[in-house]
């Protein structure tokens, strides 16, 4: 049998009752009436007032002719008052019998009424409440310590963070986004539960920065940058990219990235490689500018789209910013055009190493074709056999390979196919270097 939450008589049902342009009536203009007054207008409720002046208060006066928050009707009350439909009643006179009277009035009329001092005369009762914007804690002991509702209430405010007022009215907006995004009604359990997931995710002290920064373009906000720093050279990094590395508050970059490139970073993380993404997340939550350095291009086998992927499910759209590929600035370097009329009228770019080690699937031989190869150094060997066995490449087919491209310690060497894999052997080629293959490599080198 399913076990329930027992039910637990005594207590009151606290409920948020929307007075937004309900009509109050208060009977009494003392302190405690001065009091009921903040109380229904922060809750929007259009108040009358009803007190001989001579038993206003400093601070009813001040809400009657400076606030202008209260229609003030300059005399006692009268039974016929109830006539105008009021949707609340509450008095704050020293009479008592006249109180009770009034409270039975409106109990005969249905009205709900809060008569000070008498709980047995009040519908309902005014909590010790702590505010900030739309947030409201209120904390109710039912009668029966009211100064110890003020303490509890106190202390439960002091435990909050800062700002958790403004974090409730962005998450307001963010809900209403969410909504315009997706206003179609079936959705919108769905939109709901993105919302709090994003709390969940996000946890506390996130939610309070990332609330802000979805809803605005502050400061404020983490913004992760994915960013080409190109293939070595400092001087061939785009004048974005520099910008970024050199305001960031935090740069992660592959292991790859040379050390002159890194020089133009001020702040940067080390490159351990499994750790990365989460550096990068954990500057994010402090609402940090993070760049995320990549070699060369970073969506051309950089893994970049996959990073991009991770971020999103982490709550972020990554900025991309582009850069120099290996791809195209190795070639150049060995004086390589990779298309040039006549001679090459298309460029392939592939990988030496597939997914998980495997060997790639490399094109058929074309006499107008350049084949740029990144990441095939330890490759050699297969990939030149199956260029010649299997793809139909002539053996005496140029090729080239550049080690470092852009880099203070460039090397450039040029081969045939049939001694592609010789070649490395032979002048020790490490990576990181692109194998380039084809006719295209002729046009402008006197081999
Ligand atoms: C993981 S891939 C990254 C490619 C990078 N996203 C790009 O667009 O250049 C690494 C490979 O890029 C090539 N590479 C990167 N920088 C290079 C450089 N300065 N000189 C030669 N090859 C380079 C090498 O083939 C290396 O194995």
């Amino acid at each position: 049998m399913a076990s329930y939450a027992p039910i637990r008589p005594g207590g009151s049902l606290i409920l948020a009752w929307q007075t937004k342009n309900r009509k109050v009536l208060i009977v009494g203009g003392g302190q405690v009436a001065a009091g009921r007054i903040v109380s229904v207008k922060e809750a929007d409720a259009q108040v009358t007032l009803i007190c001989p002046e001579d038993g206003l208060c400093d601070e009813v006066k001040h809400r009657i002719h400076v606030d202008k928050v209260v229609d003030w009707v300059d005399r006692c009350f009268q039974d016929s008052d109830l006539d105008e439909n009021y949707d609340m009643v509450l008095t704050a006179i020293d009479d008592h019998e006249e109180s009770l009277r009034i409270g039975q009035l409106c109990r005969a009329r249905r009205i709900p009424v809060n008569v000070a001092d008498v709980p047995s005369m009040c519908d309902f009762y005014f909590m010790s409440q702590h505010r900030d914007g739309p947030l409201q804690i209120a904390v109710s002991t039912n009668g029966q310590g009211p100064k110890l509702a003020n303490m509890i209430r106190q202390k439960i405010a002091a435990s909050l963070p800062p700002g958790i007022g403004e974090t409730v009215r962005r998450m307001g907006i963010l809900r209403g986004k969410v909504r315009q995004w997706d206003p179609e009604i079936s959705n919108s359990g769905p939109r709901m539960r993105w919302v709090t997931k994003l709390c969940e995710d996000w946890g506390w002290s996130a939610t309070l920065v990332q609330t802000i920064a979805m809803t605005t373009n502050a400061k404020t906000t983490g913004t992760i940058y994915l960013v080409g720093g190109g293939p070595g050279d400092p001087e061939l990094i785009t004048v974005k990219a520099q910008r970024l590395l050199q305001t960031a508050d935090l740069v992660v970059s592959d292991r790859l990235i040379p050390q002159q490139v890194l020089d133009l970073v001020n702040r940067k993380s080390d490159s351990a490689q499994d750790e990365l993404l989460e550096w990068c997340l954990e500057g994010l939550k402090k609402g940090q500018q993070v760049v995320r350095l990549k070699i060369g291009d970073p969506l051309l086998f950089g893994r970049g789209g996959e990073e991009v992927l991770w971020f999103r499910d982490h709550g972020y759209e990554p900025v991309l910013v582009p850069g120099i590929s290996s791809a195209f600035s190795a070639p150049m370097v060995a004086n390589i055009p990779v298309t040039h009329r006549g001679t090459a009228d298309q460029v392939i770019i592939t990988t030496g190493r597939g997914t998980k080690g495997s060997m790639p699937d490399l094109p058929e031989y074309h006499p107008m074709r350049t084949l740029v190869v990144l990441m095939a150094v330890g490759r050699a060997t297969d990939l030149q056999q199956i260029l010649l066995s299997n793809k139909g490449y002539p053996a005496n087919t140029p090729i080239s390979w550049i080690e470092n491209a852009n880099c203070p310690e460039e090397r450039t060497i040029f081969s045939t196919v049939e001694q592609m894999a010789n070649v490395v052997d032979e002048q020790n080629i490490v990576a990181p270097a692109v194998l380039v293959v084809g006719q295209s490599i002729n046009v402008l080198n006197t081999l």
